[in-house]
């Protein structure tokens, strides 16, 4: 089952120990970061920091690069500790595992707590589904999904033969960029190819340096063999050069934007004679993720949804909705309590409020100038929001545009922040033509919704938007999916839909050898 979620409400202990946590977190800052190289922190110059967006005059950590010599050393490192790794059991290999979830959900529990709430701008419960709850899922689940693979073997037999298969890593190693927005998904992207005896080189993301350093801390106190993951902080051109210097790398592992992913995909197909074996692509990207109401919607569900969809962590999960699309009949209704709830959203601190701060400066620009674009553009209506203020932390009040063209940029186009545009239609249009319209809006293909009372409806939109998102929901807003229960990924411009969490995923990173045996 999944973990628990923890409540932090005033006057618990939960919420007591958090606050001494953050304090005691915010207090020592900044925390020195240095690659990990078998084992073995490697100081180096700190020539970078990780903010508190929160709070941007505190630095959370202070981390240095990596010389192109450290990564060289690194993938050879990892290569001569894949000889044990392999060998080491499944169940050798899940202890630690097991063993790194009893850490996390009890002495790093505060201190992990603490440091995506700083580092990655998250309210307590926002970060507690994330670095505690769904950490410890994948941590739990995929030793036993693995499990199932190792057990999956050829039925048939002929006479006097043995046929079985084994399931290998790949040969070399693998590569993983995990993103800023779920340290989850960092450990995802670490996880699925360890727990089937690969060795990782890891570069986490410059917005959760510190939860990710932590993690991997906490995976070496578990057990996890010296090299068998190399952690590397830093410029991610610098490493990623390095790595696509070897000819072992055997797969990229990715979460992050689309034009990232897409060009470390031409990167790796333009020298495809280079490397030992076909590199495996898997990655999750962007998305411009949908919620549509049917004229039989429930409005209030259905703006109540959109809302959390929308602005749950500042609009920066993947799966967030950006676009709405809301019939003429119900627009009055929907857009008045959509406008009402999200000016009663409070903005702050990361205990007493639902929406905290985006990511960093670059981040608050990219949204800031989003915005500035809609309230010039005579096309856009600005319903609620629009302010933004950087001058302590990076903060942007929900937002919420109407937009009467369906296909503007702000219909298409990932914002990645607290953004949401919508677009009335006319009831008359409901049918091929409106779905014909959401499914070619965008390139992309994560998350979508349907609100609808109407069974038929309901099965039309499923079916005619099939392709439209790799996570659907009906009658619930498009995040908020579970490991275990709602396997995440989408297709086209938002990844390769291996699904995280998943035994789908872990078959990315095995490459079986077939043994047939005659007696
Ligand atoms: N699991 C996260 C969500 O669905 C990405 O919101």
């Amino acid at each position: 089952s999944n973990e628990p979620f923890t409540s932090y409400g005033s006057g618990s202990d939960e919420r007591s120990k958090l606050i001494v946590a953050v304090a005691e977190m915010e207090k020592n800052a900044p925390y020195e970061v240095h690659p990990n190289v078998n084992g073995v922190d490697v100081p180096g110059e700190v020539t970078q920091t990780q903010e508190n967006p929160f709070k941007h005059a505190i630095k959370l950590a202070a981390y240095s690069h990596a010389s192109p010599e450290l990564v060289a050393k690194a993938i050879q490192g990892a290569l001569q500790a894949k000889k044990m790794w392999l060998k080491t059991s499944l169940h050798d290999r899940a202890a630690v595992f097991y063993r790194a979830a009893a850490l996390l959900q009890g002495p790093y529990k505060y201190q992990m707590m603490a440091a995506t709430m700083i580092g990655q701008g998250k309210n307590a419960y926002q970060a507690d589904i994330d670095c505690v709850a769904e950490s410890i899922d994948f941590l739990r689940f995929f030793p036993a999904l693995a499990e199932g693979l190792y057990k999956n073997q050829p039925p048939i037999n002929a006479a006097n033969v043995w046929n079985r298969t084994e399931v290998r890593p790949l040969d070399g190693m693998v590569y993983a960029i995990s993103p800023f927005n779920f340290t989850a998904l960092a450990v995802n992207l670490v996880l699925a190819p360890l727990i089937v005896g690969n060795v990782v080189i890891w570069k986490p993301s410059p917005g959760a340096i510190y939860s990710s350093w932590l993690f991997h801390k906490i995976m070496i106190e578990a057990g996890l063999p010296a090299g068998v993951v190399q952690f590397f902080p830093g410029d991610a051109e610098e490493v990623t050069t390095q790595v696509f210097e070897s000819r072992d790398l055997s797969a990229l592992h990715f979460t992050g934007s689309t034009a990232v992913f897409r060009n470390l995909a031409a990167k790796i197909g333009a020298k495809m004679d280079f490397w030992t074996s076909y590199v495996r692509l898997v990655g999750e990207t962007g998305g411009k993720n949908f919620h549509l109401l049917h004229l039989t919607a429930n409005v209030r569900n259905a703006a109540l949804k959109t809302i959390r969809a929308s602005f749950e962590y500042q609009g920066q999960k993947c799966s967030a909705c950006s676009r709405a699309y809301v019939p003429a009949s119900l627009a009055k209704e929907f857009k008045s309590i959509l406008v009402k709830e999200t000016q009663k959203l409070t903005m702050g601190d990361s205990f007493t409020d639902f929406i905290g701060p985006v990511i960093s400066r670059a981040a608050f620009t990219r949204v800031s100038k989003y915005i500035a674009d809609a309230k010039a553009d005579p096309e856009i209506t600005l319903l609620a929001g629009g302010e933004c203020d950087d001058s302590v932390g990076y903060y942007i009040r929900p937002t919420v545009i109407e937009s009467k063209n369906p296909k503007s940029k702000f219909m298409v186009e990932e914002v990645f922040g607290p953004f949401l545009c919508i677009y009335v239609y006319e009831d008359s249009i409901y049918g091929p033509e409106l779905y014909e319209l959401i499914d070619t809006t965008t390139e992309y293909a994560l998350s979508g919704a349907i609100f609808a009372s109407d069974r038929a409806a309901i099965i039309e939109a499923t079916e005619e938007l099939r392709f439209s998102a790799g996570n659907f929901y009906i009658n619930d807003q498009c995040t908020g999916a579970m490991p275990g229960q709602q396997p995440f990924g989408g297709s086209r411009g938002s990844g390769t839909n291996d699904k995280a969490g998943t035994a789908g995923l872990l078959t990315r990173f095995v490459s079986q050898r077939t043994i047939k045996e005659n007696f």
